[in-house]
């Protein structure tokens, strides 16, 4: 069968890799693709904003399944244009995704729905916001209602601050297009694990536990980026605490959305803080994250396609997902100057030597292919990924293929993965 991935990043080059590795898998192609995905995909353009060339893409290939990597192409409604024209596609409607597209949406849905979340309030107007604010603490968390790239949460530590970054939201002056919405949030302390789980609208399935490093700096200092590095190790939540957030999280909103006529199928990204209250939402993503997949899906060893028609077909009760028992992690070499502005183009090598060492499998982000040589061309450029027996292991063949890489002005962080190698207590609820 013919498998066709919309996206670009190192998602979904971990997404091409895994489901060429299908047994029913003869073809993967990826669009738009990149510089490294074109080595296990062929690649062809598309404005992953613009439904109709996604259509005509889809009509002109044929696959027998198409997977969504990114929100937008799912904000749009991709996924209902397909369906529409008789397609397989994997992905939630454009309003199940609005799990992720409106956080104001998110968080009415999650206290309809008792599901575990920072308290909150949603205002229309700067006006209604001041009122509200009173009723918070600093820090204040203010969100933008809609998707905004990593850009739509400010920590604020004062009430002062936080009106200037809610004047900024419904104004436009920070983030470019005016939020009719606005979110305020109470802040939560705690360590944040990504819990994705696949759904057919009925049953969710767990995929491994993901811990992301999203600011630039190590220590987790300095602005928040795309992702930094991630690991994946099944030590991150241990079966207990993972049956507790299936049964009061995960569950409870799939079972919701299928309740409000909005079944959810597709992949559910649920982003937890770990509070001293137990586990509470801090966003849901309705996609694979990015770099999660890469960590997790080096993990899978069963069939993933086998699974995403699961989901479409209503199956996912029947079907057994099997994990590597040990640990993987996914070290981000970026562009120097990222997450600000940064330059492209330069050559990068070391790449054949850095996927010689065992248990390795770099994946390309932000790469393309001049005239056979791989040159950057995104701020997050590689995600070096590599599993292991143990973290340990996991980390250190990763930083060992890091060695191998070079080009002009490379940064990656050394501490991923160093919070869980420390000692700590365990959360209890
Ligand atoms: P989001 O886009 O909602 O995932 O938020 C991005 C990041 O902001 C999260 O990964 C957290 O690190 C942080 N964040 C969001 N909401 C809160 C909150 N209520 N309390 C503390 N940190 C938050
Ligand atoms: N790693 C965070 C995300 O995919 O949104």
């Amino acid at each position: 069968m013919k498998v066709l991935i919309l996206g670009s990043g190192g998602r979904e080059h971990a997404l091409a890799w895994s489901v060429r590795r299908c047994a029913r898998v003869t073809e993967v192609v990826c669009a738009p693709g990149n510089g490294g995905i074109a080595e296990v995909a062929r690649c062809i353009p598309v404005d992953l904003k613009n439904l109709d060339a996604m259509v005509r893409l889809v009509e002109a290939e044929q696959p027998a399944l198409t997977i969504v990597g990114p929100e937008l192409p799912l904000s749009l409604g991709v996924v209902d244009v397909l369906q529409e024209h008789g397609f397989r596609v994997f992905g939630p409607t454009r309003e199940a995704a609005m799990l992720e597209t409106s956080k104001a949406f998110a968080k009415q849905f999650m206290k309809r729905n008792k599901i575990p979340t920072a308290n909150y309030a949603v205002c229309t107007s700067a006006g209604e916001l001041e009122k509200m604010i009173d009723h918070f603490h600093a820090p204040i968390v203010i969100k933008a209602d809609g998707l905004a790239a990593g850009k739509g949460v400010i920590i604020c530590q004062s009430r002062n601050m936080a009106l200037e970054a809610a004047h900024g939201l419904f104004s436009g002056a920070l983030l470019g297009t005016a939020e009719g919405q606005v979110v305020i949030e109470e802040f939560l302390e705690g360590d944040e694990v990504s819990f994705l789980c696949l759904s057919d609208g009925k049953t969710v399935a767990p995929l491994v536990p993901a811990q992301d490093h999203k600011r630039i700096g190590e220590g987790d200092t300095g602005p928040n980026t795309g992702g930094m590095g991630v690991y994946s190790t099944d030590t991150i939540l241990d079966p207990g605490m993972t049956e507790w957030i299936l049964h009061h999280i995960a569950e409870p909103t799939v079972r919701g959305m299928a309740e409000e006529g909005v079944p959810f199928v597709g992949v559910l990204y649920v982003g937890l803080m770990m509070t001293a209250r137990g586990p509470e939402v801090l966003e849901y993503n309705a996609r694979f994250g990015d770099p999660e997949t890469q960590a997790i899906l080096v993990r899978l060893e069963s069939d993933l396609v086998d699974a995403i028609d699961a989901c479409i077909d209503g199956t996912l009760a029947a079907t057994q997902l099997r994990w590597s028992p040990g640990a993987a992690a996914c070290v981000v070499a970026s562009s120097s100057g990222y997450p600000g502005s940064y330059r492209t183009g330069f050559p990068i090598s070391g790449l054949a030597a850095a996927g010689q060492v065992p248990g390795v499998q770099v994946f390309h982000a932000g790469t393309s292919n001049l005239d056979g040589q791989i040159v950057t061309s995104g701020g997050r450029v590689l995600g070096v990924t590599a599993a292991g027996e143990s973290l340990e292991q996991a980390l250190a063949r990763a930083y060992q293929a890091l060695g191998e890489i070079h080009f002009d002005g490379i940064y990656f962080r050394r501490d991923i993965g160093h919070r869980a190698l420390q000692p700590k207590a365990s959360t209890e609820i």
